[in-house]
């Protein structure tokens, strides 16, 4: 295999790394000297007050889904801590692990959140034992994930899950009238450029159902991105996957 092979190999493995530091780097540019400020806009959030309130949102999503106090939890995709400190700004006790992609955003969750674990991890595997973790949660993260990706955290998300335990995602998907917007926005990027900037990529509830039956979960339950009736509204759809007991 030729180096240009090898260093192609590489970099499709690890697109979401290239693509995340890109977008740190555009951010620290546009905040220079406020590292805070600039990880908030890398993950999404429009600012701080922005990043609270979506953190304190995420927070009522685990709540509503069973959440309670001595639980082991982990957050894929942890970003710079925005789960992490809204769950330590409630006052949440438990074990907590977050993990990343991106070091200077787990240096973060790990300056703000001292009390919880936080890693670097990049093997699309969740780092945790077999069967410990109550729940596992991901935010914006298979949005920016090509299927097969999905499907292995989601194989191994089974493996680290006890019996009982829960997935909770989120993602776009087509039929929703504000994800497609997504789509098509890329869509003028990809007519006029050639290409749009980091991947976001869209699911199907069929391509999930399909998963849960294929990887052991228990029939999955969805939320619409515009459902307000357990919780605020999350824009992104939710998918919830059991481990039978
Ligand atoms: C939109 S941000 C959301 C961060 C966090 N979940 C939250 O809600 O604040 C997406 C996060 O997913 C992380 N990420 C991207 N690809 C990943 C992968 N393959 N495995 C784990 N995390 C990934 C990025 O580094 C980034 O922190």
């Amino acid at each position: 295999m030729s180096l240009i092979q090898k260093l192609l190999i590489r970099a499709n493995r690890w697109h979401f790394v290239h693509s995340y530091n890109t977008i740190i780097a555009r951010e620290r540019k546009k905040y220079p000297g406020d590292l805070e400020r600039a990880l908030i806009g890398a993950i999404g959030s429009s600012g701080p007050e922005d990043f609270a309130r979506q953190g304190d949102l995420q927070v009522d999503v685990l709540r509503h889904h069973g959440l309670t106090d001595g639980m082991a939890i982990y957050d894929l995709g942890c970003g710079c801590g925005r789960t992490a400190m809204a769950l330590q700004r409630a006052g949440w006790q438990g074990d907590y692990t977050g993990a990343d992609i991106v070091a200077p955003l787990v240096a973060h969750v790990k300056a703000r959140c001292p009390d919880y674990r936080a890693l670097v991890h990049r093997d699309l595997t969740i780092a945790a034992p077999d069967g410990t973790q109550d729940i596992v949660f991901l935010w914006s993260v298979f949005t920016h994930l090509y299927p097969e990706e999905c499907y292995l955290y989601l194989r191994d998300m089974h493996r680290a899950l006890k019996p009982g335990g829960k997935v909770i995602f989120s993602f776009l998907e087509f039929e929703d009238p504000g994800h497609h917007q997504v789509f098509h926005t890329r869509t003028a990027n990809f007519a006029a450029k050639g290409w749009s900037s980091v991947l976001d990529s869209f699911l199907h509830r069929d391509w999930i159902r399909l998963w849960a039956r294929e990887l052991g979960f228990a029939e999955p339950a969805f939320t619409d991105g515009t459902d307000a009736r357990d919780h605020g509204a999350f824009w992104q759809s939710l998918a919830v996957l059991g481990k039978p007991r």
